[in-house]
């Protein structure tokens, strides 16, 4: 046989050129399923970079406004807000208060990009002056510890004062148990049916976070979060357990969180819950490595985020939050 002139199936016939390449391709990843986290704070004219994360930055309402304007634009897919208050205090009082940071921000958003999908992360850490995301208790034993049911009680109060701001979609991200019943009952008992829960459903207490914790500056102040955020070497499945009960207690949107080093956890959800939209979030320390490499001249930044955003979409997630959200979009105009 004339090897070369017969080879029944060559792979490469698909890839010789781009064209041929660009028919068989399956997977795209799109502005309007990019979702860029912001972080707010006090102050006029304010924009400071997050040092560890390049390119990130904390910003005041009216340099809020201007971006927002041109993640509209741009045609992102929406915006998650989180909140630096500019006084913390126990239970994270300003989170609660409708003159608060971040109730300002969401009607600073809807305001000036109507069309842009205004989401917020619905947690205390940010505005709590122990850094852990909720009140805390100390119980018989002497341990401190976050109280899961009086937590539940100020999650409602957060959410129904962002609601009332104008909030398009609420994400809870604090890993308590029943948050997502207590927060649609406030929803629905507040009269806003229409909102949708995304849920940090699986959310694992992750290393991945370091840089967000600069940038929210909500690190915790003693111990960590490992009491309600989930072990990473847990059993796989256990996040279909945190999902079954999200979905139960009326989650609209489940999340994923990391994304990178839990893209098996992302397909298993998928598979397992093929109807419902998922997302993932493509965390801080997943960004900053990629930025710390690339300003090295040790990777190329643009591709290897095109390529890591394909592969969290392969793995099954339809939405993803990501620091690069703008930035891929402008690439895609
Ligand atoms: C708040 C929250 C965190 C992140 C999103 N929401 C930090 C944490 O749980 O400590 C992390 C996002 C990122 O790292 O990009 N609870």
């Amino acid at each position: 046989m004339d090897f070369e002139n017969f080879m029944p199936i060559r792979p490469r016939r698909l890839r010789h050129n781009p064209a041929v390449r660009r028919l068989v391709t399956e997977y795209r990843v799109t502005p309007e399923r990019l979702i860029m986290p912001l972080f707010v704070c006090e102050g006029e004219n304010v924009k400071v970079e997050i040092p560890s994360m390049p390119e990130v930055y904390q910003m005041s309402l009216d340099v809020l406004e201007e971006e927002v304007r041109e993640l509209e634009s741009l045609g992102v897919g929406g915006v998650i807000l989180f909140g630096i208050p500019a006084k913390k205090d126990e239970c994270g009082s300003d989170a609660m208060s409708a003159d608060g940071i971040i109730a300002r921000a969401v009607r600073t958003v809807k305001k000036a990009a109507p069309e842009l999908l205004c989401i917020t992360d619905v947690c205390f850490c940010e505005y709590t002056s122990h850094g852990h995301c909720g009140i805390l208790k100390t119980f018989p034993s002497g341990v401190t510890d976050v109280d899961n049911d009086a937590t539940l009680e100020i999650l409602r109060k957060q959410t129904l004062i962002q609601a009332e701001a104008g909030v398009d979609m609420v994400a809870p991200s604090g890993m308590m148990d029943g948050m997502i019943g207590a927060m649609r009952e406030a929803l629905d008992g507040g009269g806003f049916t229409r909102i949708p829960i995304m849920s940090y459903a699986v959310k694992y207490a992750s290393a991945f976070y370091g840089p967000f914790r600069d940038a929210a500056d909500s690190a915790p102040q003693f111990g960590d979060r490992r009491s309600y955020q989930m072990d990473f070497a847990a059993a796989a499945e256990s996040a279909l357990r945190e999902v079954e009960l999200d979905v139960a207690e009326g989650a609209d949107i489940i999340m994923v969180k990391p994304a990178l080093a839990y893209l098996d956890i992302v397909r298993m959800v998928h598979e397992n819950y093929p109807e419902l939209p998922l997302a993932a979030y493509n965390v801080s320390g997943e960004y900053s490595m990629v930025k710390a490499a690339a300003q090295n001249g040790w990777i190329d930044e643009e591709r290897i985020v095109d390529e890591s955003l394909i592969a969290m979409t392969r793995a099954g997630a339809g939405i993803i939050l990501t620091y690069w959200a703008k930035k891929v979009a402008r690439r895609m105009k």
